[in-house]
């Protein structure tokens, strides 16, 4: 896959997978990284479908109508690229965090819900359910923070408590964090998602 990995400057600092939203790419989350650890390594990656010229990590076929079975193709196709990425570039992989916006906050919940409990936690900006057609493994020790708006047209505000339902319900521990806006990311949500890092992982 497309990426750019930029060292950390302590080893026991985690290494971010940086998930871009629709239309990004891998360099789009490198300064919110940077915000949350300046201590972290940063591996940002690009989604590997376009549409309309626009990368993305998954194919839909309609707003947030997602093709389950390329869903499935991409969210294994990220799964190896961190284990590879850690071995090319010497990271630990039992250190590693998923940091995604939109649809890159969609495919990091689809590993949890296809792969399980393969990272140490998330922070996901404005995800939705990726799916509820399978029975979603055993997350127990892993940590999410959600960021959703109150008046977020693309993801609707159930959307985040039902997925924080769903993470829960397999053990995993959940913190959702809402602000009165729309979709986009606003430095309130940054903020508060380094706050929760800071508590949880420091
Ligand atoms: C998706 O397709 O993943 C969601 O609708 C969010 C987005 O448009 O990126």
């Amino acid at each position: 896959m497309e990426h750019v990995f930029v060292n950390g400057t302590n080893s026991e600092a985690p290494t971010f997978l940086l998930l871009h939203g629709t239309g990004g790419n891998e360099q789009d989350l490198i300064g919110l990284g940077r915000e949350i650890d300046p201590e972290a390594a940063l591996l940002g990656v690009r989604g590997s479908e376009v549409e309309n010229g626009m990368p993305r990590f998954f194919r839909r076929l309609g707003m947030g109508i997602f093709d389950l079975d390329n869903l499935s193709e991409r969210t294994e196709e990220l799964a190896t690229f961190i284990d590879e990425a850690a071995k090319q570039y010497g990271f630990d992989r039992d250190n590693v965090i998923l940091i995604g916006y939109s649809n890159g906050a969609n495919i990091a919940a689809n590993i949890f819900f296809e792969r399980g409990n393969i990272v140490k936690g998330a922070i996901l900006h404005h995800p939705m359910v990726p799916r509820d057609d399978v029975e979603v493994p055993d997350l127990a020790g892993l940590h999410v923070w959600i960021g959703a708006g109150e008046n977020d047209q693309m993801t609707p505000p159930e959307q985040s408590t039902a997925l924080k339902y769903y993470l829960e319900q397999q053990g995993a521990s959940v913190e959702l964090f809402w602000h009165q806006h729309g979709h986009q990311l606003t430095m309130e949500e940054v903020q508060a998602a380094k706050a929760w890092y800071n508590q949880t992982f420091k």
